[in-house]
């Protein structure tokens, strides 16, 4: 759904001084600098590729901090009554949950490896909500130790080990339910609808109340996550209504799934929009948490690469090949996700080409149509809004090294996850 006013809460996206109509993919005030080199985060992409090597994730720290705040305060201005709990998943890393966690937001964690992180990262276990379609014996004893606030509550197996475990204390839980609404995104991050394996299907609702009361869980709301990278605003009036039927609660969490641009063309709706429409329906007793994910992370971050060969088929196309692929971003072939790319140092496009990943794959194609400036070996490329699940979904195939993350701020970067070694791929191995 394009909109005109989309990135009005974000006014330094449109002076990022970067050409076409592709500004708002990049990071918060990234531009080309004096040497005609993109800049992340007040540094020189072609220096840190020299500098930490590629492929490697860059973000601007300030892009997602900038982010935050907007959130917070799209509700703020509308409410007293709101918490905005950051999604863990689309951006596993210690240094930004320390900074989510410094900005005041809440946090998201669906598994006890998430859960560690969070505390790792500085988040107050009462700030944290333990979700999870299939939460082990030993992740529940691990969020009871550590005292998380909130745990999300997904089944009536659950409720019944919740129960066993917590003996006489009592827990705060949410329910999930799943309110049978699909909003329109791929089929794959689809969670809302009624043949889902998450949360309490809505003619069990009732019960599953009762079962929490019975097993001395303290009930504090609802949850429904409907999907990821929804567009359409009037989904989550639809979901607020559903919710608000069932009963009457302190706590209504209503999911993340806030969509951001991946291409040009695209221009998703602005925090404001989906505060405006989260909020619409909530009674102002009630307090209403969003789970954003994706959309605070996602733009902040790009991923380096080097060319390494570009291959000319007379009459079929031209393959320009890259360090990366598959092992770093999974996304175009999980989802079919479709991304931008440009030379970190010669912006254009005169070259239509594929960009091709490095392995045994042919499937491993991170943008099947491109176009680039006379792409030449040795040239470092940018995919911009690689930020959310790139390095969260990372994995070893082809024993690839995954690449480190580095954080640009005002001009400095830092290394907040260094590059794997071949040691660390032999590490487990007996
Ligand atoms: N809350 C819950 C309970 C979730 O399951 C999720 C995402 C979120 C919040 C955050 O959603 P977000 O704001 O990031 O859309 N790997 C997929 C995305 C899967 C999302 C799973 N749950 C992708 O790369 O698109």
């Amino acid at each position: 759904m394009p909109r005109e006013d989309a990135d009005q809460a974000l006014p330094e996206a449109r002076e990022a001084g970067l050409p076409g109509a592709v500004a708002h993919v990049y990071p918060l005030g990234s531009r080309i600098n004096a040497a005609g080199h993109l800049e992340i985060g007040g540094c020189d992409t072609i220096e840190l590729a020299r500098e930490f090597g590629t492929p490697a994730y860059v973000y601007a720290e300030d892009d997602m901090r900038e982010r935050a705040r907007v959130v917070t305060q799209a509700f703020a201005r509308r409410t007293e009554r709101f918490g905005v709990v950051y999604a863990s998943k689309a951006f596993p890393c210690t240094a930004a949950l320390r900074l989510f966690a410094e900005a005041g937001l809440d946090c998201d964690v669906a598994s006890g490896g998430e859960l560690h992180m969070a505390l790792a990262g500085g988040f107050g276990a009462d700030r944290i909500y333990m979700h999870g379609n299939n939460k082990s014996d030993r992740e529940l004893e691990e969020a009871l130790a550590a005292a998380v606030g909130h745990i999300v509550v997904d089944s009536f197996d659950e409720i019944d080990r919740l129960e066993r475990l917590t003996g006489d204390a009592s827990q705060r839980v949410l329910l999930r339910v799943t309110p049978g609404i699909e909003p329109e995104t791929h089929a794959s991050i689809r969670t809302g609808q009624a043949d889902s394996k998450f949360g309490i299907p809505m003619a069990h609702v009732g019960q599953a109340i009762e079962r929490c009361s019975q097993a001395g869980l303290e009930l504090r709301g609802l949850h429904a996550h409907i999907g990821s990278q929804v567009y359409a605003l009037d989904v989550y009036e639809a979901l607020a209504d559903v919710l608000l039927q069932i009963g009457d609660l302190p706590l209504l969490n209503l999911g993340g799934g806030f969509g951001i641009a991946y291409t040009r063309d695209e221009r998703p709706p602005s925090a404001d929009e989906y505060a405006e429409a989260m909020l619409r329906g909530a009674p102002r007793d009630v307090t209403v948490l969003c789970e954003p994910g994706r959309s605070l992370v996602g733009n902040a971050g790009v991923s380096l690469y080097t060319v390494g060969t570009v291959k000319e088929i007379p009459g079929v196309r031209t393959y320009v090949s890259v360090d990366g692929g598959m092992s770093d971003n999974i996304r175009p072939m999980l989802y079919g996700a479709v991304y931008e790319a440009d030379l970190a140092a010669r912006f254009g496009d005169s070259t239509p080409c594929r960009i091709a990943g490095m392995h045994c794959e042919s499937g491993d194609v991170l943008v099947p149509e491109a176009a680039l400036e006379d792409p030449r070996p040795g040239d470092i490329l940018v995919i911009p809004a690689t930020g959310a699940y790139g390095h969260a979904m990372a994995n070893n195939y082809n024993a690839v090294r995954r690449p480190p993350v580095i954080f640009c701020r005002e001009g400095d970067a830092r290394v907040v996850v260094r590059r794997e070694t071949y040691d660390d791929l032999t590490l487990r191995d007996r």
